[in-house]
C-alpha cells in the first residue's frame, strides 16, 4: 500500500515532499518532474525556490497533468500560465522543457496521444506530484474514469467546476472540458507523491488509501502503484483507519531513505 507521512500542517509537507525532489535532481540533472497544479503544490513550489537556490535545474524536465479544454493559453488561470507563473519562473526552470497538454481544440483528437508520446520520449516521469479532488479525481480522471486510461478529453464535474470556481470570476467561466494525463499514464510514473490538507479531503483520502479499489474513486488507483506516498495534514488524515499506525511507521522509519 502506500506509504502514508502525515505532517503538521502544508508547509511541512511542501518542505518535506522538496527534500525529495532536491535529492532527485541531485540524483538526475535532467529528472523529469510531473507537475500538478490547483492549491496543494503550492508549498511544494515554494520549498523549492529555497532547496533549489544554487543547484543548475537547466536541464530539469516537467509534464503538468492537464489542461482546460478551449482556455486560451494567455489566461491567468490556464494550466499553461499557472506553471509558468508558480514553477518554470520562479524556479528558473527552461521553459522548452516544461511541458502542459495543449487544450486548444484545434488538433484536441490527437493532443493526448501526442502527449503520452512525449513522456514515453523523455523516458517516462520521475516524481509526479497529485493533489485529489473533493470527488476523488487525480489528475482531472473523474469518477468512472479507467486504471488503464491515457492522456485524453474529459468532462469535469459539476462538483470540481465549482471547487475551481474560485479561481474564475463566474463559476460559468470555468471550462466544462480538460485534458488530462490517464490513470494508466500516471501510473507509469516511477514515483507517485500524493498530497492532501484540510477536513474536505479527508474522505477522499481515506477512500483513495484505504477504500476499494474502484474506478467510481480513481484516486485509489495509486494502490496499484509500487511506490505512492501519501503526504497529508492531520485534518486530510482524521477518516483514515491506520494513521497511528502511519505515525508510527514512519517515526521509525530511517532518514536515509526518505520518502
Ligand atoms: C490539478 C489536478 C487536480 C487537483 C485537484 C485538487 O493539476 O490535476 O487533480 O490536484 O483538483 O485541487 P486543489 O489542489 O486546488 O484542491
Amino acid at each position: 500500500m502506500a506509504e502514508v507521512v502525515i505532517v503538521e500542517n502544508p508547509a511541512a509537507a511542501g518542505a518535506l515532499v522538496a527534500a525529495e525532489i532536491g535529492r532527485l535532481i541531485a540524483r538526475r540533472a535532467d529528472a523529469v518532474l510531473g507537475l500538478a497544479t490547483g492549491s496543494t503544490p503550492l508549498p511544494v513550489y515554494s520549498a523549492l525556490r529555497s532547496q533549489l537556490e544554487g543547484v543548475d535545474v537547466s536541464h530539469v524536465r516537467g509534464f503538468a497533468l492537464d489542461e482546460y479544454v478551449g482556455i486560451d493559453p494567455s489566461h491567468p488561470e490556464s494550466y499553461r500560465s499557472v506553471i509558468t507563473r508558480e514553477v518554470v519562473e520562479p524556479l528558473g526552470l527552461t521553459p522548452s522543457l516544461v511541458h502542459v497538454p495543449d487544450g486548444s481544440l484545434d488538433g484536441i483528437e490527437q493532443a493526448g496521444a501526442e502527449y503520452d508520446a512525449k513522456i514515453r520520449a523523455a523516458g517516462g516521469v520521475d516524481l509526479q506530484l497529485l493533489g485529489i479532488g473533493t470527488d476523488g479525481h487525480i489528475g482531472f480522471n473523474e469518477p468512472g474514469s479507467s486504471f488503464a486510461s491515457r492522456t485524453r478529453v474529459k468532462t469535469l464535474t459539476e462538483q470540481t467546476r465549482e471547487d475551481n470556481a474560485r479561481f474564475f470570476d463566474s463559476p460559468d467561466d470555468v471550462p466544462m472540458h480538460c485534458i488530462t494525463q490517464g490513470l494508466g499514464t500516471i501510473l507509469e510514473a516511477r514515483h507517485l507523491v500524493l498530497l492532501a490538507y484540510g477536513e474536505g479531503k479527508a474522505q477522499a483520502i481515506a477512500d483513495a488509501v484505504e477504500g476499494p479499489l474502484s474506478a467510481i474513486l480513481p484516486g485509489s488507483a495509486i494502490q496499484l502503484h509500487p511506490h505512492a506516498t501519501v503526504v497529508v495534514d492531520e485534518a486530510a488524515a482524521s477518516k483514515l483507519t491506520l494513521a497511528d499506525y502511519y505515525r508510527y511507521t514512519f517515526a521509525n522509519k530511517p532518514a536515509w531513505q526518505g520518502i
